[in-house]
């Protein structure tokens, strides 16, 4: 038998509206809907080879072999492609980022849309994006976002197979832009996957989760017309009712450093004063700040002027995985 290889590349991606908990944790089925945007620039690359050679699965990460939880998860989301796939070669996966590891910018999107892409092309299987989305969903529910191109909805459903992402537009179809402020990049205490299972303790949940296809729809539209008063209103009220489940959970979470609420206050302001900005945060302290491409420099220039911010990144609206 000979070794198999391929690799494949994806971007991380910013939720408009968030996915936050799940009717079903182990099939990782969203007690929501939700809507991002890919973020170009910011790249996975990743490279597994099925090798019968192997005696274990082997995880490379940034060039540093891993062990433990990371490893397990990785071994966990193989076995599921090679399930599918009918084989039994154990692999190793070699895996980067070319974006600050821990700079809070979500990599498991990435890094499983990259796996499952690579994973599944090395395995010889050619499967639909549909096909793909659903499986990196499997691993993590954000990485089912990462696979098709653009502006993208991940649809929440009752069963496996309805519940996938779909881009809803290209990339080239709105020249907006997320400037990262960094404002910590150590990893976070509670990791989404231990989130996601404590959303259904807040009593705030079920009304942020009844609520969710309204703002689906007006985010989708928001979207599709380039509006982007409408968008920032959505975008930054969907972050609150977010945080607010989050800060409402059995433990309660609070993942905002002081900053992070300086520049939720800030950046409204802005928007009122004539700057078009929004802020939108996942599960950290970062503020992904969205604007049209044509505010950045001023965004950017702005959100220097706080002192806590360490880092900043730009990124456009990026493509979907793909096969190198
Ligand atoms: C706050 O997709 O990282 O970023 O399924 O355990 O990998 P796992 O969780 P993950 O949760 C992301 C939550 C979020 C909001 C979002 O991206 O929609």
């Amino acid at each position: 038998m000979q070794t198999r290889c391929a690799t494949a590349v994806a971007c991380p991606n910013i939720a408009f509206i968030k996915y936050w908990g799940n009717r079903d944790d182990d099939l990782r089925l969203p007690a929501n809907g939700s809507i991002s945007m890919n973020l170009a620039g910011l790249e996975t690359i990743t490279t597994v080879t099925f090798d019968p050679k192997l005696k274990d699965d082997e995880f490379i990460f940034d060039g540093v072999p891993q062990t433990g939880p990371a490893l397990a998860r990785v071994s966990t989301h193989l076995d599921r492609l090679r399930n599918r796939a009918g084989s039994a070669l154990k692999a190793r996966v070699e895996s980067r980022n070319n974006f600050p590891q821990g700079a809070g910018i979500a990599s498991s999107a990435s890094g499983f849309a990259a796996l499952t892409a690579a994973g599944s092309a090395a395995l010889g299987m050619t499967l639909s994006e549909r096909e793909l989305s659903l499986l990196a969903r499997r691993e993590s529910g954000s990485a089912s976002r990462s696979i098709p191109a653009g502006f993208v909805e991940w649809y929440a459903a009752d069963s496996d197979e309805e519940s996938f992402a779909e881009s809803i537009a290209p990339p080239e179809h709105w020249a907006l832009l997320d400037v990262i402020a960094i404002l910590d990049s150590r990893p976070k205490s509670v990791g989404s996957a231990e989130g996601n299972r404590l959303a259904r303790t807040s009593h705030l949940q079920p009304v942020r989760v009844a609520d969710a296809p309204r703002r689906l729809e007006i985010c989708r539209r928001a979207v599709m017309d380039r509006d982007f008063t409408l968008l920032a209103e959505i975008v930054e009220e969907d972050t609150r009712r977010m945080h607010e489940v989050m800060r409402t959970s059995t433990p309660p979470l609070n993942y905002l450093l002081p900053a992070t609420e300086e520049l939720m206050r800030a950046i409204p302001d802005w928007r009122a004063h004539g700057l078009p900005a929004a802020f939108s945060i996942d599960a950290g302290p970062n503020v992904h700040c969205l604007c049209p491409e044509e505010s950045a420099a001023e965004v950017e220039r702005r959100l220097r002027e706080n002192t806590a911010v360490r880092q900043i990144l730009r990124a456009r609206p990026g493509g979907g995985a793909r096969i190198l």
